[in-house]
């Protein structure tokens, strides 16, 4: 579904009028395969974040490709052909005047252009049951829900994109550890449910061997290795085994 191939990413290094560049992201090629998740680890600065931007389209590659079923990542608008994104700073991804619903409605309003306003009032309701949040908080605004609560409602907008898989960079980093453990059987029912796929980037090397089906490990803008998740023992590089130590052991 997802085709990354021999992408390069680079930035220019300190000021405007600098030519010196640095290189984030080498040589970067895997397929990702509609349903699955697949989690990206690797040390801060490594370039996780650079990819996700890049396969949500909000950067382009510099040399090599990046298809989404056929399709320049980016070149949709965003909606069902798309990948949604939840981020860590749950804080600044809803727009504070605006209400539960009304967050919602702005991603149901996407790629569903003849849906009526009331059908997509019981949507919101339904949404708001599926990732566990209580149809009252359609009223309330984010600064009258918890952390754990508001990740939901980002959750629940990128459901209602229909997008075909939705991409978190550190959405749970923030959250304490029994609420990221009730978002991740969150994400883990709607897989199983809506058979939803993930690009689950995150620090967390137990929470990524806990939800993920394959596991990408990357070092320096490069991909280290590529793991299956039932298959962690028989990782190869001895960078990716001191990284997975911690679940394989
Ligand atoms: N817009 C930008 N302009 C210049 N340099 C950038 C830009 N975005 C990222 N970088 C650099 O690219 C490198 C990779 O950054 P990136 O945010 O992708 O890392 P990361 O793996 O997500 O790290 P973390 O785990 O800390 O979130 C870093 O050295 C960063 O300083
Ligand atoms: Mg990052």
């Amino acid at each position: 579904m997802l085709i990354v191939d021999r992408v390069d990413k680079s930035y220019r290094k300190g000021g405007f009028f600098s030519r010196e560049r640095q290189q984030v992201l080498k040589n970067i090629s895997f397929h990702y395969e509609q349903g699955e998740c697949l989690g990206i680890i690797g040390e801060s600065g490594c370039g996780k974040s650079t990819l996700g931007r890049l396969l949500l389209g909000i950067e382009k590659p510099e040399s090599g490709s990046i298809l989404l079923k056929g399709k320049k990542a980016g070149g949709n608008r965003a909606g069902s052909g798309s990948i949604s994104a939840v981020f860590q700073d749950y804080t600044s991804s809803i727009n504070p005047y605006f209400t539960v619903e009304q967050a919602i409605m702005e991603s149901l309003g996407i790629g569903r252009d003849r849906s009526s306003r009331r059908d997509n009032h019981a949507k919101v309701d339904r949404l708001l049951k599926h990732v566990g949040l209580d149809p009252h908080c359609r009223t309330k605004y984010p600064h009258e829900l918890s952390g754990g609560q508001i990740q939901r409602v980002c959750i629940a907008r990128a459901v209602a994109t229909e997008a075909p898989c939705i991409l978190l960079d550190e959405a749970i980093s923030s959250l304490d550890s029994s609420v990221q453990m009730q978002v991740l059987e969150l994400l883990k029912r709607l897989k199983e449910i809506d058979k939803l796929g993930y690009i689950f980037i995150t620090h967390d090397i137990q929470a990524a061997a806990f939800i993920c089906d394959r596991i990408m490990i990357m070092r320096n803008g490069q991909i280290e290795e590529i793991v299956s998740t039932t298959q962690l023992m028989d990782v190869q590089s001895p960078y990716a085994k001191k990284m997975l130590q911690m679940v394989i052991s």
